[in-house]
């Protein structure tokens, strides 16, 4: 099978960002955006005080444009981790533009930062997996924590098919790290019918999509990937396969 790709400003531009927006895919969108934005509907009436973990990529700015769209009475709020690529920190700011709409911003304890950096390097977490994971504590996890004390349920981006791991992905479970209710309301959508909805629904999005990053993360753990390859691929490439999370979404407690 040949896989065509279109070539933007001599860049290559990959051809998952741009699906063929057939009479059926259309169809299992609008039968999916109408599922969704029910599910949240009912989720604010559930739990009033509902936020949404938002960390700019394809899918949470789906549910982004879905929460706009209904006016959900829900928060939006990022990590942001210190070490997020540009083209991160410039969606931020044309999202909150296009929406009218703050998203709150977590920043990590500035004291364990620099504790860890003085201590292991500024790049330490290429050196081996427990410090890989002590950063990801430090800068997300502990943050994370922060973000959802109070709340009775938060919202995720996640979709079944990204990974093994959440292969069995399901709509709600009880996050029992953080004491509360998770809600993944994109669970079986598939990629093309999150880049169908972003281009019929003209959704801003991170430029580094279409240079072959599926999955983004902190710029020096991101790595673009290879046609054919895994779409978590490139996230903390130089670890093996197994167990390539960085804590915000593992079942278990919170020590790094
Ligand atoms: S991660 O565990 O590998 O970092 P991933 O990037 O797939 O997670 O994102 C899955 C979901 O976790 C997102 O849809 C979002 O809900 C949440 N998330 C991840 N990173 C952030 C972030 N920096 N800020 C807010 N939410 C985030
Ligand atoms: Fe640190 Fe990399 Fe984890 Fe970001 S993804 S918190 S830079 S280890």
């Amino acid at each position: 099978m040949s896989i065509e790709v279109s070539i933007i400003n001599n860049k290559a531009s990959n051809p998952a960002t741009l699906p063929t927006l057939t009479e059926e895919l259309r169809q299992s969108i609008l039968r999916k955006t109408e599922k969704t934005s029910l599910f949240l509907k009912q989720a604010v009436v559930e739990f009033p005080n509902v936020t949404f973990a938002n960390s700019l990529g394809a899918e949470d700015m789906v549910l982004t444009d879905i929460i706009s769209r209904g006016s959900l009475p829900i928060e939006i709020f990022s990590l942001d981790t210190g070490r997020l690529p540009k083209e991160t920190y410039d969606l931020i700011t044309e999202a909150e533009s296009h929406y009218q709409k703050k998203f709150k911003i977590y920043f990590p304890n500035f004291e364990k930062v620099e504790d860890y950096v003085n201590t292991n390097g500024i790049n330490a977490f290429y050196q081996s997996t427990d410090l890989r994971k002590a950063c990801c504590f430090i800068r997300k996890v502990e943050p994370l924590t922060r973000a959802l004390a109070s709340k009775q349920a938060w919202i995720t981006g996640m979709r079944a098919e990204q990974s093994k791991t959440r292969s069995d992905l399901p709509f709600r479970e009880y996050d029992s790290s953080n004491k509360l209710e998770k809600l993944n309301p994109l669970s079986d959508w598939t990629e093309k019918e999150i880049w169908g909805y972003i281009r019929i629904h003209s959704v801003p999005y991170n430029k580094l999509h279409d240079e072959f990053y599926p999955s983004i993360g902190c710029a020096p753990c991101t790595r673009a990937i290879a046609m054919g390859e895994d779409i978590r691929a490139g996230r903390w490439w130089w670890e093996d396969e197994n167990g390539k999370e960085c804590g915000l979404h593992v079942k278990q407690n919170l020590n790094p």
